[in-house]
């Protein structure tokens, strides 16, 4: 059958068309995929139509006429599939950053080496606005590779624990990055009017030189930029190299002539902007700040302005579950801290009884909950909590003053409300959860250290909250116990 599908393509005059068409279907499917994702009740679908997206073009782009050297191929692919899908098989969930950072690293090397052919074997009879052309795409393709690359292996590293978080702070660091820009661009001028004459494309030791010259400056840009940049902040790095390697593909695509690769690369590139964005808006920092690097080094500090606001009221976790059953509308707030304890399928079951019980309990997310976009979300659905009760900032924060009890396990800068009226404070502006407005807040954290912004809490001193410290898995089954 394989044969068959393979001799009818390389025979036919159709073959490129019909693989065109694949490209097509599986571009139709990626947009379908992004579409779905956006939604949790859609979620699954949307990674099926990405799935059967990818099988498609990678059948079509294997099978297709161009394509000769089947050996080869299988070469490169079949331990890179076995590799990456063991990889991906046994993966936790706090190792996804980490994972995802190394694969947009392969892309940025794929944009490299596509770069580097595609500068010394051109397709052949361009005319010499088709050649200067290409050569700005293998430029721009093999520095935004470059960046890609290096900034992606540093990301990972960094999240991995095998690199310190703490932002490198070198003296002259913004002027360093931007004489590194400065001369790249020059290079790129000097490259691409060497490499075009009347004739079209010139192959020289020259171009070459230029090209490796751009790859190493380029490479050590992006080691610096994302050197420079806090751990906590990470989150946004690899969304924003996420969309970088989306446009290294997208340059991939034009030097290749693949429509496939250009609009998949686009979409890449752009939701990964989107989602920077998003991120950003949600943390109240400007994308710029979190490039400039620096923030987020002091995570886990305990703040040194609690000592004055006051003694904090403990309550044990029988209390809790006391105050819980008595009420009619619960909401719990799941932060950081329950990813840490892995507390969600200990919270599944404390939900389950307190529902069947009659309490009203419903789940408030911050978008930039946890360190990762949709962080809560995939945890709470992990333990099966169902959708129809996991509500958003926006959709829930108008109900806060009327619930009795609300249960903030292991969350804290999203709840803090020094960010409303504290207009000194680090995280002013950023939107929070008024959890302070309902009639009892109860807070599950170990002890009074800050969260991520590292600023203290002003939450933790208000008459109706109550302390409840330990670990929060230990804390849930303690309630668990009582119930
Ligand atoms: P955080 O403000 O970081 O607070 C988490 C709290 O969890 C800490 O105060 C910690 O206090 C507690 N904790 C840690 N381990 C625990 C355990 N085993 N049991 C119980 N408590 C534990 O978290 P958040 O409220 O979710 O806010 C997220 C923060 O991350 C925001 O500032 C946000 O801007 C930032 N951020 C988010 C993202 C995304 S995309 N989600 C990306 C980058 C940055 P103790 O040590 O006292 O227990």
């Amino acid at each position: 059958m394989h044969s068959m599908i393979e001799i009818f393509l390389a025979s036919s005059e159709s073959g490129h068309s019909l693989v065109a068409m694949a490209y097509l279907v599986a571009g139709v499917l990626f947009i379908l995929s992004l579409a779905g994702l956006s939604k949790q009740e859609t979620a699954e679908r949307g990674t099926w139509y990405g799935i059967i997206g990818m099988l498609i073009a990678l059948a079509a782009a294997t099978l297709s006429p161009d394509v000769t050297r089947y050996g080869l191929l299988a070469l490169a692919m079949v331990p890179a599939a076995v590799i990456g899908g063991l990889l991906a098989a046994r993966v936790q969930m706090t190792g996804m950053p980490q994972l995802v950072a190394l694969l947009h690293s392969f892309v940025g090397a794929a944009a490299v080496l596509v770069g580097f052919a595609s500068f010394l074997d051109p397709h052949a009879g361009m005319n010499t606005s088709e050649a200067i052309v290409h050569e700005i795409e293998v430029y721009i393709g093999i520095c935004v590779g470059a960046i890609t690359l290096t900034g992606s292996v540093i990301a990972c590293l960094k999240l991995h624990g095998v690199m310190s978080g703490k932002p490198l702070m070198i003296p002259g660091r913004h002027l360093f990055n931007l004489a590194a820009l400065i001369v790249t661009v020059l290079i790129g001028v000097w490259f691409v009017s060497g490499a075009v004459s009347s004739d079209g494309i010139v192959i020289d030791t020259t171009g070459v030189i230029l090209l490796i010259l751009a790859t190493v400056i380029t490479g050590v840009l992006g080691v610096h930029m994302v050197m420079a940049i806090g751990g906590a902040d990470m989150p946004v790095v690899v969304s924003m190299l996420n969309s970088y390697s989306g446009w290294a593909a997208a340059a991939a695509g034009f030097m290749l002539g693949n429509d496939l690769l250009i609009i998949t690369g686009a979409l890449v590139g752009s939701s990964g902007a989107i989602l920077s964005f998003i991120m950003c808006r949600g943390m109240n920092r400007s994308f710029v700040s979190v490039i400039l690097g620096g923030f987020g080094a002091a995570e886990g500090a305990v703040a040194s302005s609690d000592a004055d606001q006051g003694e904090v009221i403990e309550i044990s976790a029988e209390d809790t579950v006391g105050h819980m059953q008595a009420a009619k509308s619960v909401v719990i707030v799941p932060g950081y801290g329950m990813a840490v304890a892995q507390a969600q399928h200990a919270l599944a079951d404390l939900t389950k009884q307190l529902r069947e019980a009659g309490v009203t309990v419903r789940f408030a997310i911050h978008p930039v909950a946890g360190r990762l976009p949709g962080h809560m979300n995939v945890l709470l659905a992990e333990a099966g909590i169902p959708y129809d009760i996991v509500l958003e900032m926006d959709e829930i924060n108008a109900d806060l003053p009327d619930t009795d009890v609300v249960l903030v396990i292991g969350a804290n800068d999203i709840v803090n409300p020094g960010a409303e009226n504290d207009p000194a404070s680090p995280i002013a502006g950023m939107p929070v959860l008024q959890v302070w407005k309902s009639k009892m807040v109860v807070v599950m954290k170990r002890g009074m250290a800050t969260g991520y912004a590292g600023v203290g809490n002003p939450l933790f001193f208000h008459e109706n909250t109550r302390m409840l410290f330990g670990d929060a898995k230990k804390s849930v089954d303690g309630m668990l116990g009582a119930l």
